[in-house]
């Protein structure tokens, strides 16, 4: 017979947690190539929700991959290891009642179905939509021109494919939308899932 009894019960819980934050925690999860849009719209959206009294987090690819995740590289296995603490961590927070955006390419369906597994029905999945060519044009870091002088391994969209999703909670095309009216979007479709029952 085990020795430890976990007390849940004692914890305050979700619901305890939005009551006091006056909203639903969700899980908005931006999936798209390198320069596609998914930090500037998280950030974009975040802004507004801020201004609103909302309270939210980001969870961005870059800023992880610096901390929780710098042991982790961009083969299969790893990038598998680097979506699955993406999800739980989102998990811890919006079980806390925050609106949690993630940023991460997540270029294939069985990343996605994880993070689905791990989050259930808190998770939104937005793809966000623009070619590679479009994205290379916007070479916003300076990866695309390495990719094209073959200096980054694994490059997603080049060697490393991208698999669009197939039933996103929502499409958001950057090639043919303002940031804006991108963010716009976004938090038009989110309004009823963050807003707590009158
Ligand atoms: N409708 C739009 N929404 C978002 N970004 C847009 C839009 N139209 C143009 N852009 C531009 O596209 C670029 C998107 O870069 P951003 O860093 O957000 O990409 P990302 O998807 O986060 O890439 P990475 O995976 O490398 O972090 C920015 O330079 C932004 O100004
Ligand atoms: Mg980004």
């Amino acid at each position: 017979m085990s020795n430890i009894h976990p007390e849940f019960h004692r914890f305050l819980n979700r619901h305890d947690k939005e009551s006091l934050l006056g909203q639903r925690g969700i899980v908005i999860w931006m999936c798209g190539l390198s320069g596609s849009g998914k930090s500037t719209i998280a950030n974009a959206a975040e802004r507004v929700l801020h201004q609103q009294g909302r309270f939210t987090v980001i969870l961005d690819g870059d800023n992880l991959r610096t901390g929780l995740n710098s042991d982790l590289g961009f083969s299969d296995s790893d990038r598998l290891e680097n979506i699955r603490r993406f999800a739980e961590t989102a998990k811890l927070f919006v079980s806390q009642g925050a609106i949690v955006f993630v940023s991460a390419i997540t270029p294939k369906g069985e990343l996605r179905d994880l993070a689905r597994g791990i989050l259930g029905k808190d998770l939104f999945e937005v793809y966000i939509k623009a070619s590679y060519e479009a994205c290379e044009q916007r070479d916003v870091k300076g990866l695309y021109a390495k990719a094209a002088k073959g200096e980054i391994a694994n490059f997603t969209g080049k060697d490393s494919g991208f698999e669009a999703p197939q039933d996103p909670d929502l499409t958001i095309d950057t090639e043919n939308s303002s940031i804006e009216d991108s963010a716009f979007e976004l938090l038009e479709k989110i309004r009823h899932r963050i807003t707590p029952p009158q």
